[in-house]
């Protein structure tokens, strides 16, 4: 089908964000089993249930595409980036690996298919804009805050405990330290902790290189000072 409008264009990134959403309700499942701390379970396990229904929210925009002329595509369309971030995490998931090792690159891979969520949604955000199709921008824009909350929590999850214990190889109770300060602030505070992503190549598109050379040095002192304490706990028990 030619695409020779934006409106075309937003109507075939809503099937390719469709695809993305049915796939990681298919994958989540597997990652949900594979994690080891509770945390981190449960965390996935509300995406899950949210995806649910983000997939449900983009029938409702296909229907109002339909409704302003857009042509939608008859074929079914397959996410690649999608599937190439979920086969990649599947693959990091058959290695042998330390509990809290598995835990930290679980997170990653969430992490990452998270970005290219807020990337995805970001644009069909813009697009919508520039449309003036105001209901259809409001509910990608509703999916886009609870990706970067999403993306948010991981990141508290991986910085707030998960990545030292796959340093130091030990568990760390991280339910004492774990998130409710960013979820009580809501979704600014998960926005401003996806601009801290626990991945370098945080997809966010509103960090600001400023933000991210402060906050990225910041929490490479956490980091470092945590495992520190990690490693001091570890050769104290010896
Ligand atoms: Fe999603």
């Amino acid at each position: 089908m030619k695409m020779n409008s934006l409106n075309n264009l937003l109507a075939h990134e809503i099937k390719d964000l469709y695809s993305a959403e049915e796939q990681i309700i298919e994958a989540l499942p597997q990652m949900i089993e594979k994690a080891q701390n509770q945390e981190l379970k449960r965390t996935l396990n509300e995406h899950l249930k949210i995806t649910e229904q983000q997939k449900k929210r983009l029938d409702k925009v296909q229907k109002l595409l339909e409704e302003s002329g857009a042509s939608i595509e008859e074929e079914d369309t397959v996410c690649l980036g999608m599937q190439g971030l979920i086969e990649e995490g599947q693959k990091i998931m058959n290695e042998d690996m330390e509990p809290e090792v598995m835990d930290a690159a679980i997170t990653a891979a969430a992490q990452k298919i998270e970005h290219y969520e807020i990337s995805a949604y970001g644009t069909a955000c813009a697009y919508a804009r520039e449309l003036k199709l105001k209901e259809v921008e409001k509910l990608l824009q509703q999916t886009l805050d609870e990706e970067y909350e999403a993306d948010g929590l991981l990141t508290e999850l991986a910085v707030g405990g998960l990545n030292v214990e796959a340093e130091s190889g030990e568990e760390e109770d991280i339910s004492v330290r774990k998130i409710p300060e960013g979820r009580k602030k809501g979704r600014t505070a998960a926005r401003k902790t996806a601009s801290r992503s626990n991945a370098s190549g945080n997809g966010s598109a509103k960090k600001s290189a400023k933000s991210t050379r402060t906050s990225k040095s910041s929490s490479a002192r956490k980091t470092t000072s945590r495992s520190k304490t990690a490693k001091a706990k570890k050769s104290r028990a010896r």
